[in-house]
């Protein structure tokens, strides 16, 4: 007898199927389930969607069909799922043809890129890891550019949040770092990106709209506005304000420079995150388009506002009153930048860095002042401090807490979004740099009181006659050693000696920023180490192949050694994910016990 088509397998004969009640079909395809209820006749993938295991262990009861594991339960006519992480089983097509059963062995949709689409917004607005794990992959396998998928997830959590949140700053980190990434950890990447967005927006309130003015101020005003409106904590009025500059058309550069100089109303504020979080959103609208920029960026408003600024911490102000030091050196820098206009070439970054690690805060300012008249541009001097704080962390003694490392990091990271969001700024400022330079002066102040840090310092690997020739020196095998370093706590040091060896011998810095983004995202990693690894694949990469650029490497890699491994739950979800939608028989073994 002929089959149906091609595409169609024989399942059995249909007395068979009735006597048996179920039947299951092997094949180079994925295993499919052929039930027989009351008369009718269904056909599934035999793995359950939850974890694959064996669906015919499964009961049948009034058209419900309930997974032997974890008990879910299905419509059998349709798979659509009643629990809804369990997600939905795919059916096939079956026909009964002169007494014998017939399925169609392929699964598929008709537009997989637009069910895959349906199926993301499904497991975000559920915060459901697994569904969000397939939706990726699915979308991946469809060819759905991975910058659509970045969208999707970023306009989900600007929607479905009040207030930019730390989902939005790990997707965005991950979303950077996806042109270096292989296709396995790019699927990683966007997975952890989503579902840490899914988890912030569960349980929220949705974002409520506001208008812009309907007048359209000059530039100058709508930043005077913006700052008097963070001072006083007027968060209606400050997202108004800033939603009249998007619809005047005002660039990225004007608008992060009315942000910057908002945000630097207060010191620090929020130990970092508010600014990084204001960087995080100029970049996440880089990445999804401009076009959503009165959806994705007065999300930064709430917390700007209501942030709390180091000028309340005593640290800040005794013994030594820090914060009186940067007002009196953010009231001259119009003047220190007058004064350097036009002098070219200005190029100590190193040398200032090494300044900015001094312990005495007075000559700290008196160096960025310095700089700025020898010819320093903005960005210049956060460069400089970006570098002195990896060097802080790169020389991280062992002997500190371990909640030592997150003060490191802070630094680090709100340095790196100051000099990102001075780069973009570049010359675009109406008025002049000196509101939104205060951020290198509070972050340089910040960098002074961590100062403990490094008493003792750890050394750095591979310099002072330090040659590292008890290490591998072929490529894939430093590698692979500092992946295994990775599987074992307290490796730090190993962990950086093993990327001085790798970055001293020539090898390639982005199989090694590769290799790190791959130790980072089978983990269960937390917030700071996403920050961490994306601040420093952008800030090495402004120096290129020196020293520099190696130091800030180590530093990333000692972070992340002293917070690995962890138990690895979302990878387990990430593969779970991977392999049943590749179609493999997640639990052969268990289906035939
Ligand atoms: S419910 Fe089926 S494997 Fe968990």
């Amino acid at each position: 007898m002929d089959a149906p088509n091609k595409e169609f397998a024989l399942a059995g004969s249909l007395e068979e199927l009735k006597a048996k009640g179920r039947l299951v079909v092997h094949g180079s395809h994925r295993p499919i389930l052929v039930i027989y209820d009351r008369g009718r006749v269904f056909a599934l993938d035999n793995r359950c969607p939850h974890m694959g295991f064996p669906l015919e262990r499964g009961s049948v009861e009034d058209g419900i069909l309930t997974c032997h594991w974890h008990h879910a339960r299905f419509d059998l006519e349709s798979g659509c799922t009643f629990d809804l992480w369990a997600d939905d089983v795919p059916i096939c097509p079956v026909e009964v043809r002169n007494g014998d059963v017939w399925v169609k062995t392929a699964f598929g949709h008709a537009d997989p890129a637009a069910h895959w689409r349906q199926r993301l917004a499904d497991g975000l607005a559920h915060d459901l890891g697994l569904v969000i794990a397939k939706a990726v992959h699915g979308q991946l396998a469809a060819d759905v550019p991975r910058a659509d998928i970045v969208r999707q997830v970023a306009l989900f959590g600007a929607e479905n949040r009040d207030g930019w949140g730390v989902g939005l700053t790990i997707l965005t980190a991950l979303a950077n770092l996806l042109p270096t990434l292989p296709e396995e950890e790019a699927f990683l990447a966007l997975f952890h990106g989503a579902r840490r967005v899914a988890a912030d927006c569960d349980g929220e309130a949705p974002r409520r709209e506001r208008a812009p003015l309907a007048s359209r101020p000059d530039p100058a005003a709508l930043k005077r506005w913006l700052r008097r409106w963070t001072h006083v904590r007027h968060r209606e009025a400050a997202e108004r304000t800033l939603l009249t500059g998007i619809a005047a058309g005002l660039s990225p550069a004007v608008l992060a420079d009315a942000l910057l100089a908002a945000e630097t109303e207060r010191v620090f504020a929020d130990t970092g995150h508010s600014l990084d979080f204001i960087n995080k959103a100029f970049e996440c609208l880089d990445l999804i388009g401009w076009e959503h920029a009165p959806a994705v960026l007065p999300t930064v408003v709430g917390q700007m506002v209501a942030a709390r600024g180091a000028e309340e911490s005593t640290a800040w102000r005794q013994p030594v009153d820090l914060v009186a030091l940067c007002d009196e050196g953010a009231s001259q820098l119009p003047q220190l930048f007058a004064a350097g206009r036009g002098v070219r070439g200005w190029s100590d970054h190193a040398p200032l860095a090494r300044e900015l690690l001094g312990d005495d805060p007075a000559k700290i300012i008196d160096a960025l002042k310095a700089a700025i008249r020898a010819g320093a541009a903005p960005a210049d001097l956060s460069r400089s401090l970006a570098y002195a704080a990896a060097l802080r962390v790169a020389r991280f003694g062992n002997a500190n807490e371990h909640t030592d490392w997150e003060t490191a990091h802070h630094v680090f990271t709100y340095a790196n979004a100051v000099d990102q969001m001075l780069k973009r700024i570049g010359s675009a400022s109406p008025d002049g740099h000196g509101a939104a330079v205060r951020g290198v002066l509070h972050g340089a102040m910040a960098l002074y009181l961590t100062r403990y840090l490094n008493v003792p310092p750890a050394r750095i690997p591979g310099e002072g006659g330090d040659q590292l020739d008890e290490l591998p020196a072929d490529a894939e095998m430093i590698r692979a050693a500092l992946l295994d370093a990775f599987d074992r706590q307290r490796q730090v040091d190993l962990a950086a000696r093993l990327v001085a060896r790798h970055l001293t011998l020539g090898h390639s810095p982005q199989a090694l920023i590769a290799t790190l983004a791959r130790a980072l995202l089978r983990e269960d990693a937390g917030f700071h180490a996403y920050q961490m690894l994306e601040a420093g694949v952008r800030q090495s990469a402004a120096w290129g192949d020196t020293g520099e650029g190696r130091h800030i490497l180590i530093a990333v890699a000692r972070y992340l050694a002293a917070h690995s491994p962890t138990e690895r739950a979302a990878l387990q979800t990430a593969d779970i994910a991977r392999r049943w939608m590749r179609g493999s028989e997640l639990h052969q073994e268990a289906g035939s016990s």
